[in-house]
């Protein structure tokens, strides 16, 4: 299965390209592309850099990608995931660089040579770079098999009380990715917040005694007063390793297909994602909406899985 991430680390984010990294058997990581979301883009694109580095992939081609959303002023989030956006890490600054050509053309050219159906997209971020790649090129959607996301909520959101922070950061381009045509798997908050890594789970993670998973551990063993003040919660929801987890094992998932509207004018709803679960609307389903999750069976998976990297 030939794959692109769109990612925007974040240590969630982080834990996904490294399941991604150590499933190479079965995904090919062509390339990533980053995007401004957690942290600005230079900070994404630099995290990005980082970790594939730990993991002994610096040969993982990295494109930077939009500076901001499409119409809406960018919010970050450093009181979640640091000043740098991979608090707890402990990598060192990259060696390498990003490519010179931009994300979204790295993302058109790659669609444009494949063959119909065939690259999977899996955004992890604010869907800017998706949005724009489809608007400048809407012949090319039909290279694509699957957008497997992170985004949205059915029920709270985490940035305002309806809104979840990738959509709600830029609603305008996942208006776009949603309403594109394009096969999507949706993966809301309602979803990800059943990935809780405990202290058990990270524990076993820091285990396997690799940089990696040394780096993993850093992360996801912090604290994080401004979540804890928030949420009320200390673990780390794993929100990005789901969209990852789901290419290599969608029997630990289920959901049913629904149509997604994304709120683009509200003053309150901005960015809420609104999820027809009952078919109250009876529009045609426009997603793939995950609502349960095998939480044990996918900490389990991914742990052996990590074991395979440096
Ligand atoms: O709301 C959670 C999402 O926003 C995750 O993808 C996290 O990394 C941030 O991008
Ligand atoms: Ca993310």
């Amino acid at each position: 299965m030939k794959i692109i991430i769109d990612t925007d680390p974040g240590q969630d984010d982080a834990l996904a390209i490294f399941l991604a990294l150590a499933a190479s058997d079965r995904l090919e990581l062509l390339g990533i592309t980053t995007v401004a979301g957690n942290v600005p883009v230079d900070l994404t694109t630099a995290n990005v850099l980082r970790l594939i580095e730990v993991a002994g992939r610096g040969d993982v081609p990295v494109y930077r990608g939009a500076s901001q959303p499409l119409l809406r002023p960018l919010k970050t989030a450093e009181f979640i995931c640091g000043p740098d956006g991979l608090e707890g890490a402990g990598l060192p600054p990259p060696k390498g660089k990003a490519q010179k050509k931009h994300a979204v053309q790295y993302i058109l050219d790659t669609l444009e040579a494949a063959e119909d159906r065939s690259i999977t997209l899996c955004p992890l971020g604010p869907l800017t770079n998706i949005a724009l790649a489809f608007a400048q090129r809407p012949d090319l959607k039909a290279k694509v098999a699957r957008v497997v996301l992170m985004g949205g909520a059915r029920d709270l959101g985490n940035v305002t009380p309806a809104a979840e922070f990738n959509f709600y950061v830029d609603p305008h381009a996942a208006r776009i990715v949603l309403e594109s045509g394009v096969p999507i798997v949706l993966f809301g908050l309602h979803a990800t917040h059943q990935a809780m890594a405990t202290h058990e789970r990270t524990a076993a993670i820091a285990a396997l005694g690799t940089p990696v998973a040394k780096s993993i551990h850093g992360m996801l063993s912090r604290h994080r007063p401004g979540a804890k003040a928030k949420f009320g919660v200390e673990g780390h929801p794993m929100h990005d390793p789901c969209v990852i987890a789901y290419l290599l094992w969608p029997d630990l998932f289920t959901g049913r297909d629904c149509h997604v509207h994304v709120e683009t004018e509200g003053a309150a709803t901005m960015g809420s994602s609104v999820i027809d679960w009952w078919n109250s609307t009876k529009n045609p389903p426009n997603a793939t909406v995950v609502d349960v999750i095998d939480d044990a069976q996918l900490f389990e998976r991914l742990t052996r899985q990590l074991a395979t990297l440096r």
